[in-house]
């Protein structure tokens, strides 16, 4: 919890005061009443507060989004959100709610996540309901405005419109950046359902096809004459063209997720720390990153280049196999045993004979 001498005042209330407020307490608030009926079926996710910001009602939409992971009603209203609510943050709304000059108010963004269900991202207004004889509220009201889908739209319209940069520079590739991510999600969604996989969540395997499609945006900045550069590239030719992880890296590290980062900086390193640019090995390489490794691997194998012919499904299958352990994960290699069909049938439906 914040670590904030206000807060320290807030007790929550005892199971008897709960009582005593249902009896003769915030719920005999006349305003109390007439919020109950106004948000009782309204889309707007609703809660009636005490003083300490325990939920004493939630409305049908509230209890629907957070229902199923906490106990919502004698909890905080911030407790699906206080992980993902830095210390400064908690900490204002707090002081807010019980300043004068904020008029016992609080609104900001506010997000929630689950193992099992999409991130809910809102703004949170708090805004004090019943403040008897000019003394601190005796309760609050809060109203969610759920705002994910608005956030994920803008981004990813933002970050798609720097894909399409990124792919007319490097106009070589075709529909590999495409396959890329949905290879990835194939193998997200199976770690989903292993055992030791905790940090892939719901948003981890909604978000890695989108986000795995932009591990390359760093070619932006390596120049055309060594991205198109038809023979084999110089030693220091070579040192330029792997700074695309960490040029990636840079592009992407103000999109919230910090997956795209990841996957950008790490894509070309090696289970067994040969590969670049940090010469990473086994766990330290983020586990996105091991994915997409697998994916653009597969898919540059699959297609034809100026050096080697485009390999069949089953000669790409047995590269990627035999290189279990050092240059890939050996975990990922065996989920990608048992899943190779359905990455088969994603090159084949999205190749176009025309890319080069
Ligand atoms: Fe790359
Ligand atoms: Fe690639």
């Amino acid at each position: 919890m914040p670590n904030d001498p206000e807060f320290a005042t807030l007790e929550p209330i005892s199971e008897e005061d709960r009582e005593d407020l249902l009896d003769d307490g915030l719920l005999r608030e006349p305003r109390a009443f007439v919020f109950m009926e106004c948000y009782r079926t309204s889309s707007f996710p609703f809660v009636l507060l005490d003083h300490s910001l325990q939920v004493v009602w939630a409305n049908e939409a509230f209890l629907a989004l957070f229902g199923k992971a906490a106990t919502i009603v004698g909890s905080s209203v911030i407790k699906p959100f206080q992980p993902y609510l830095d210390e400064e943050k908690g900490g204002q709304l707090y002081r807010q709610v019980r300043s004068a000059e904020n008029g016992y108010s609080w609104r900001g963004r506010v997000e929630s996540r689950a193992r099992d269900f999409p991130a809910i991202i809102a703004n949170l207004m708090i805004a004090p309901l019943a403040m008897p004889n000019g003394s601190l509220p005796r309760g609050y009201i809060g109203v969610l405005d759920i705002i994910t889908d608005q956030i994920h739209l803008l981004l990813h319209g933002t970050f798609q419109s720097l894909l399409e940069a990124s792919r007319l520079k490097d106009d070589d590739t075709g529909q590999h950046v495409q396959r890329v991510g949905e290879y990835s999600k194939v193998i997200s969604e199976a770690l989903f359902l292993r055992e030791g996989y905790e940090e892939i969540d719901r948003d981890f395997v909604d978000e890695i096809d989108f986000i795995a499609a932009m591990h390359d945006v760093g070619k932006i900045g390596t120049p055309d004459t060594i991205l198109h550069k038809p023979g084999p590239l110089d030693e220091w030719e070579w040192a330029i063209m792997k700074e695309h992880t960490i040029n990636g890296a840079f592009i992407l590290s103000t999109y919230p997720n910090p997956m795209a980062r990841q996957i950008a900086l790490s894509h070309h390193e090696c289970w067994d720390g040969s590969g670049y640019p940090f010469a990473l090995a086994g766990t330290t390489i983020p586990l996105a990153a091991r994915i997409v490794a697998i994916a653009d691997v597969y898919d540059a194998l699959r297609m034809p280049r100026t050096y080697k012919p485009a390999f069949t499904h089953e000669r790409a299958s047995s590269e990627i196999i035999s290189q279990a352990g050092t240059h890939f994960d050996p975990a990922l290699v065996s989920v990608f045993e048992q899943r190779h069909v359905a990455f088969r049938e994603i090159f084949s439906r999205r190749w176009d004979p025309n890319d080069r």
